[in-house]
């Protein structure tokens, strides 16, 4: 890739909390190239989503938590801005779509207001017809007659597509969806994820597709990194990740993802252990005390992500095999 969208560069944030300063995202780089699709993957609690609101500039250092390291969009330091500079940013250069579309909409307000908000400088009727298009643009039937609706008179995945289409009125160049179809079901599932990478090849728009679920990034990534416990375990290119994993963690997740041929109701094989205390971290590689390839070196030194045929990887002792 030789063009980069947005460029992060050793980030951490560190909340302050009653147990003391819990390193929520501890040192992560990556870059997202002009219309890619970032996929990341780890178990709740890793960082995700702290990491993802943090590279939108949602969160910044002040009384509850301090952030450190870069995070460049467009050609703009996100964290450099000033307070206006941050607005005009969540309008032109990117959009986030959260989790859970019920609290993403406000109950009073029509679904056409939400859209026309985001429109500056707009006649009455150009910003209608541009908050049809928008809803038209993510597949929503009877866009006029939507526009006059309130969310509680929408479906769940309909709701999640009125979210996407205002994250897109500023028609951003990029995305961060941080778990966009959790609270939906499976088949909805699927049309929220087929409408987002419909959206990155006809619009162009960069998405950086944030899940705790391996299976939701596959066939539709083009990139993926493994997080766990606020760092980066792993980097590649998601058909390399997929067919061989060189981190155990990632291993690990790819085993207790269901696959289309595995017989019905054979066990998901869980992974054993549970994520560390992220305000007591453990010393050295902070899977080590749930990996069975772990060493002593692994308890006491943190590896660092080593890049190596296109790929990174922050382990010790990685898994070989496949490619
Ligand atoms: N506002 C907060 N105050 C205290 N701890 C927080 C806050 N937000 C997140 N955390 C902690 O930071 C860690 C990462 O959380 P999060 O980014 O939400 O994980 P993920 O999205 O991967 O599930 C967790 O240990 C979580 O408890
Ligand atoms: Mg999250």
């Amino acid at each position: 890739m030789t063009e980069t969208l947005l460029a992060v560069e050793d980030l951490h944030t560190e909340i302050r909390t009653g147990r003391g300063p819990l390193k929520a995202v501890d040192g992560v780089s990556f870059t997202v190239g002009p219309g890619e699709m970032f996929g990341i993957v780890g178990e709740s609690g890793s960082g995700k989503s702290v990491l993802g609101r943090t590279v939108m500039g949602l969160y910044t250092s002040g009384p509850s938590m301090t952030v450190s390291g870069r995070v460049v969009l467009n050609g703009k330091d996100v964290h450099g801005l000033t307070a206006a500079g941050r607005r005009a940013l969540w309008r032109t250069d990117v959009g986030m779509v959260f989790q859970d579309p019920a609290t993403a909409l406000n109950p009073v307000k029509r679904i056409g207001r939400h859209l026309t908000e985001g429109l500056r400088g707009l006649s009455r009727a150009a910003a209608r017809d541009r908050a049809e298009e928008l809803l038209r643009l993510v597949g929503i039937p009877e866009p006029r007659r939507r526009l006059r609706q309130y969310p509680h008179e929408l479906s769940g995945g309909m709701r999640q597509r009125v979210v996407i289409a205002v994250a897109l009125a500023g028609e951003p160049s990029l995305l961060i969806a941080d778990e966009p179809t959790t609270a939906l079901d499976v088949t909805v599932q699927k049309q929220i994820l087929d409408l987002l990478g419909g959206l990155q090849s006809e619009l162009g728009t960069a998405i950086v597709l944030i899940s705790h679920n391996l299976a939701v990034v596959a066939g539709r990534a083009d990139r993926v990194a493994v997080m766990y416990a606020g760092r980066l375990a792993e980097l590649a290119p998601a058909s390399v990740l997929f067919a061989g994993p060189r981190h155990p963690y990632t291993e690990a997740l790819l085993a207790s993802v269901p696959r289309l041929g595995d017989p019905p109701h054979s066990p998901l094989q869980a992974i054993d252990g549970a994520p560390p205390d992220m305000a007591a971290p453990p010393p050295g590689c902070r899977y080590a005390p749930r990996c069975r390839y772990a060493t002593a070196e692994c308890a006491t030194a943190a590896p660092p992500l080593v890049m190596a045929d296109g790929r990174a990887v922050a382990c010790h002792h990685p898994v070989q095999g496949g490619v």
